[in-house]
């Protein structure tokens, strides 16, 4: 076995009212991939940041060496002086900054007169790109042209641009497509036979099998057990480990009698943004119905979320069509028309469109519904804050309290206030695009929960997913979209993942 080089000891860390870590214990060794695993909250995304050296997380007990050298760093500086480097969770590139000026940002290169020697600068950086063998980014592209997953390449070639020894991975994956994760996993396999330790965090637990070598479980702020190799433990054992119960089924499904139709679209079409004359959604027509969840599936770029974008009023005159939610026809110009109309979404990107970060949980419940808490010109501030901690109960969000900035939930319990937001607005029709995304599989399971029970209440609701399992899982019918255009229409009971597939990728007769 490799030599070892972190040990991190007894590690806490207190936030006020959360125990955040508590006597936590984790080794790592030289080139291999170690996984962190755990549900929402558990304290991954902490740990990480106190091994890194984030500002604010100095104060921890316990002691971290590097290399067998006790260490404490008061900033990510100092952590890179060490080879430590982070890739955040949510990215941390400089959006208006080219590609080249992001890798080397505290390290411009300078000729005599002081002036930013950009030659060598786009060198550097095609060096670097070309060592990741990757040939399709332009070092002077500006970072906010490139796809999520281009912009996670250009954070790894920072990294090693900073000789990281140790590399940790904070949800790499979570945006990323098929392709762009087969990528990723690539420079990943390079790295380690170069020796290089990875922290790897995921709650994509097939993901363990292909890229880690062992694996640790973190539960409620306390490690569980010790590593173990991945080769060694099943996925359900590891669920078990990290849920604390075995979880009887994933994909809880129930059915319901189908009722009256809530959503009927004819031909509805989305221009394409930046190309006048082509549409992003073209011709799409469906009804859905009280009583099913209907799901979306295809691969990334079909135009799913930006149909839904769009029957949610958020292009304006961009899209058109017949749309009639519960027998009235509407117009849609404005979410403000959906919402009025009934429709709630649950959009993919929770950061743009879902929450104001540095407002507290009764804010962002509250944001979509506050024409309900106005009573005689007055907002009633005891009634939001009831609600609020309705939806943190009812949906299992873990927070000392509904006083907390979104900022510091997790990631996961930032997209539970998300769904409660818009549960708020007592939708008729609810459209879920990506709603598990970075969610834990014990809360992925409570979500279904959630929706079984709005569905039975009488709530249609449509959703996007990615993962074939879980559009299948909890589906009753299957939209499949191809190009823009609807593919397929499949009773999800007398189809398959491999027929969904084939109508996604165009290859269906
Ligand atoms: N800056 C902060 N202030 C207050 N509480 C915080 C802060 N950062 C994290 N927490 C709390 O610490 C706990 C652990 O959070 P952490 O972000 O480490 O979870 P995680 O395991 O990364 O979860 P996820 O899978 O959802 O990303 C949570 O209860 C969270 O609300
Ligand atoms: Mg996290």
């Amino acid at each position: 076995m490799n030599e070892v080089i972190l040990e991190m000891k007894d590690i806490g860390k207190e936030f006020p009212g959360v125990r955040a870590l508590d006597n936590v214990t984790l080794t790592a060794r030289k080139g291999e991939v170690l996984a962190l695993v755990g549900e929402n909250g558990a304290g991954k995304s902490t740990l990480m940041k106190v091994l890194s050296g984030v500002w604010a997380y100095p104060d921890y007990e316990g002691e971290i060496k590097v290399r067998g050298e006790v260490c404490r760093f008061k900033g990510t500086r100092d952590a890179e002086k060490a080879r430590v480097a982070i890739i955040y969770q949510e990215l941390n590139l400089i959006q208006d900054l080219s590609v080249a000026e992001n890798i080397f940002l505290d390290r411009q290169f300078t000729n005599k007169l002081g002036i930013i020697d950009w030659d060598r600068l786009r060198a550097e950086t095609i060096k670097i790109l070309s060592e990741l063998h990757i040939k399709d980014i332009d070092p002077m592209q500006s970072v906010k042209e490139l796809t999520v997953g281009k912009q996670q390449m250009v954070e790894i070639a920072k990294a090693l641009t900073l000789k990281a020894e140790i590399l940790i991975l904070d949800e790499p994956t979570s945006a990323l497509t098929d392709r762009e994760t087969d990528e990723l996993f690539r420079v990943i396999r390079r790295l380690k036979n170069d020796g290089v330790c990875m922290i790897y965090i995921s709650h994509k637990m097939e993901e363990l099998k292909q890229i880690a070598d062992r694996v640790q479980v973190l539960r409620d702020g306390k490690t569980i057990g010790s590593e173990v190799p991945v080769a060694e433990v099943t996925i359900d054992e590891i669920i078990s480990r990290m849920v604390g119960r075995d979880l009887k089924t994933l994909y809880p499904k129930h059915t319901a009698q189908r009722g009256k139709k809530i959503l009927e679209v004819h031909g509805f079409e989305v221009d394409h943004p930046l190309l006048p004359g082509e549409k992003v959604v073209r011709d799409v027509s469906f009804d859905v119905y009280q009583g099913e969840i209907l799901g979306i599936a295809g691969l990334m770029g079909a135009g799913r979320s930006e149909l839904v974008m769009g029957l949610f009023g958020a292009w304006g005159k961009s899209a058109r069509g017949k749309v009639v939610v519960d027998g009235r026809e509407i117009v849609l110009r404005s979410p403000k028309d959906a919402i009025d109309a009934g429709i709630a979404l649950v959009t993919e990107d929770r950061k743009l469109l879902g929450l104001l970060l540095e407002q507290d949980i009764v804010f962002n419940t509250t944001l979509a519904s506050l024409n309900r808490f106005v009573k005689m010109g007055m907002l009633d501030q005891d009634g939001e804050r009831k609600t609020a901690e309705h939806y943190v109960k009812e949906l299992g969000v873990k927070t000392p309290t509904v006083d907390a900035r979104i900022a510091n939930l997790s990631g996961g319990n930032q997209q539970k206030v998300v769904i409660g937001k818009w549960l708020n607005t007592q939708p008729k029709l609810l459209i879920l695009d990506e709603p598990t995304r970075g969610i834990d599989i014990g809360a992925k399971v409570e979500i279904y929960k959630l929706m079984n029970s709005l569905m039975e209440k009488g709530v249609a609701i449509v959703m996007i997913s990615s993962e074939l399992p879980e559009v299948m899982g909890m589906s009753d019918r299957v939209l499949v979209m191809c190009e823009g255009k609807l593919s397929a229409d499949l009773i999800c009971g007398e189809t398959s993942k491999e027929r969904v597939m084939e109508y996604a990728t165009g290859s269906a007769r």
